[in-house]
């Protein structure tokens, strides 16, 4: 079986109640259900987190390495902020899959910028929870040799 780590950044604790005009009214719960259940269709086994703590997720992309045969990461603001985030995401040794519930590039301009894009092996954004979905089947198409 393959692991897949899903990661959630900074906010995204409070969806379905946080901005529903712009992320919809599904709660990270259910995404993370709506992707464990995916995962089983897909053969993947998911480990789906978040967290509002920068150095807790830089932790866990460090610990990755060796046991994820990929990450899937909504950074959520970090995307825009952190090139912390983007080096860590660099020492991961397989792919990794940038998700967005909205689309960015069709916002604020200070969201235009991406630390994640550079180094993402594939980008799905603008299709709500369906965009955790079409991470997941990607990376399981994906030839890429893991751990
Ligand atoms: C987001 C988009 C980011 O710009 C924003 O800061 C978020 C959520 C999304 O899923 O659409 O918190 O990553």
């Amino acid at each position: 079986m393959r692991h897949v780590l899903v990661l959630n950044g900074p906010n995204l604790n409070l969806l379905g109640v946080r901005e529903p005009e712009v992320y919809g009214s599904a709660t990270l719960a259910d995404i993370g259900a709506l992707c464990r259940a995916e995962g089983l269709l897909l053969g993947l086994v998911v480990d789906f987190r978040q967290t509002n703590a920068e150095h807790e997720m830089l932790a866990w992309i460090h610990a990755a390495r060796g046991v994820y045969n990929a990450i899937a990461i909504n950074a959520a603001a970090w995307t825009h902020t952190s090139i912390a985030l983007h080096d860590a995401l660099k020492t991961f040794d397989g792919p990794v899959v940038e998700v967005h519930l909205s689309e960015p590039m069709e916002r604020e301009a200070f969201r235009h910028t991406s630390y994640i894009e550079p180094l993402a092996a594939a980008r799905f954004a603008g299709m709500g929870p369906e965009g955790y979905v079409r991470a997941l089947a990607w990376i399981a198409q994906s030839e890429r040799p893991g751990p």
